[in-house]
């Protein structure tokens, strides 16, 4: 179909699992998009690392192909760069220049957009260029857009999510078969899940740098990975799972953020990546396989539940795409993407005050007095006790306490306190509960 319309020019910067499946979008589908944009899309460059790669039988003329990324940003027959690399050095070089010199600019960039986000977004406002980045958190699922448009008439209190499908994965395949971690991880990494380092998945880094996006856009304040608290799941075991399910619950690694008054009354942010139990009832809990969602609370609109897929090289091109057509028809009109809303400069609310609940695990001489031992130091701490479930016979029993809400700092305390007591043999677990009462 044509147009009768200029092209609007893509310089692609990577085509490895997602920049593949863009070009294959881009191919696939150019009558419709060209009549969704009323211009064609044209690739006019693809920077890649290794040029000799083997690419598949990809629709694309591989004269296109360069390594000198830095030089296809600085083309002046560029209109919009869609970088899907990933890290933080080069990729910051090259965008920056790009918003600078007032090209649009697509990203997945999750670790670049959560480490410094600033400097893109003052790189945007300086070019009056267009800043997307949908497909960084939370791959096809249509979430950012929400936050940074549909939502911005609404005070968004609390963002509950699980933003990793790897982790997903393992822990789903955890409660299902009653496998360990090592297993679970072994299974995932076999299915082509895991990557062969997992590290930023399973110690919770990846869904640090998702929840800090998540946090800046739903509260209006920049908030950076540094800023989110983070606790891996590799510590969950066939025990915990066990455990959860016996109370009715699973266990997520969820990403939690959330503004509300601090200890002194001001408003504040507390963002937090930790594995926790949530009760089956939860709209979370039936969030299986790789499959990622979100929970978002508002005060007008009440909850929202965004579901869908988090990775891989198909799902995450439906989103940079969507935001390629958005990019293409602002630069068509002379429009620009709402820029950004950091206005609100919330301070971080520290770990410690995060009000949650704690599950936990005691193995213990069963003798007399030892229950009121162990309840005089939640009560030292001010942590109320809302069940107590003992195990055992002779002289060893598992004592299973759920905490009532109660600040972090005073649940860790008395997870120390506790440790220091003699009649305490080990502490077999503790996890955070969420959700419910
Ligand atoms: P890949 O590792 O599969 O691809 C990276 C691409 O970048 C490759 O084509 C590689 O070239 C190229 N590249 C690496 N270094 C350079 C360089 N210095 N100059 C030019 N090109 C370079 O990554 P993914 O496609 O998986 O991820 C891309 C981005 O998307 C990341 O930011 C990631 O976090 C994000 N993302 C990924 C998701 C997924 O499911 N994979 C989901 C959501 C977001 P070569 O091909 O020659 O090796
Ligand atoms: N490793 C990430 C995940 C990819 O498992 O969710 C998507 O960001």
């Amino acid at each position: 179909m044509s147009s009768g319309k200029p092209a609007v020019r893509l310089a692609l910067l990577g085509c490895g699992t997602v920049g593949s499946e863009v070009v294959r979008l881009l191919h696939d589908q150019a009558e419709d998009l060209t009549a969704r944009i009323g211009a064609p899309l044209e690739v006019v460059g693809v920077a890649v690392r290794r040029l000799g790669r083997e690419r598949g039988n990809l629709p694309i003329d591989p004269a296109l192909f360069t390594t000198d990324a830095l030089g296809l940003v600085k083309r002046d027959d560029v209109d919009v760069i869609i970088e899907v690399v990933g890290g933080i050095e080069p990729a910051r070089t090259w965008l920056t220049e790009a918003l600078r010199a007032g090209k649009s600019v697509v990203t997945a960039n999750k670790a670049l957009l959560a480490e410094d986000g600033a400097s893109l977004h003052d790189a945007a406002a300086e070019g009056g260029a267009d800043l997307y980045y949908e497909a960084s958190v939370a791959g096809a699922i249509p979430l950012l857009r929400p936050l940074r448009e549909s939502l911005h008439g609404d005070r968004v209190t609390r963002v509950t999510g699980i933003v990793n499908g790897t982790t997903n994965f393992i822990l789903s395949s955890m409660d299902a078969t009653g496998a360990g971690f090592g297993e679970a991880l072994e299974e995932a990494t076999e299915l082509g899940y895991a990557e062969a380092d997992p590290t930023a998945d399973v110690e919770g880094f990846d869904a640090a740098a998702k929840a800090a996006i998540l946090a800046s856009l739903a509260f209006h304040t920049r908030v950076t990975a540094a800023d989110v608290f983070r606790e891996g799941m590799t510590g969950v075991t066939a025990a915990d799972i066990a455990s959860a399910k016996e109370m009715g619950c699973t266990i997520k690694l969820l990403c939690i953020a959330q503004r509300g008054p601090d200890s002194t009354g001001q408003e504040s942010v507390s963002v937090r990546v930790h594995p926790a139990m949530i009760p089956l009832s939860h709209p979370l809990a039936g969030v299986g396989d790789a499959f990622n969602a979100v929970f978002v609370e508002a005060e007008a609109a009440g909850p929202l539940m965004f579901y869908g897929r988090g990775a891989g090289g198909t799902p995450t091109a439906s989103a940079v795409l969507g935001d390629i057509v958005a990019a293409a028809r602002n630069r068509l009109s002379g429009t620009r993407a709402p820029s950004e809303s950091a206005y609100a400069h919330l301070p971080i609310r520290p770990i410690g005050e995060a009000v949650t609940r704690y599950h936990i695990s005691l193995d213990v001489a069963d003798k007399q007095g030892v229950l009121a031992s162990v309840a005089g130091v939640f009560a030292d701490n001010e942590v109320s006790i809302a069940t107590v479930r003992q195990s055992g016979r002779d002289e060893d029993a598992t004592l299973v306490i759920v905490t009532h809400g109660a600040p972090d700092a005073n649940l860790h305390a008395t997870v120390e306190d506790l440790r220091a007591l003699p009649i305490v043999r080990s502490i077999a677990s503790v996890l955070r509960v969420e959700g419910g009462s």
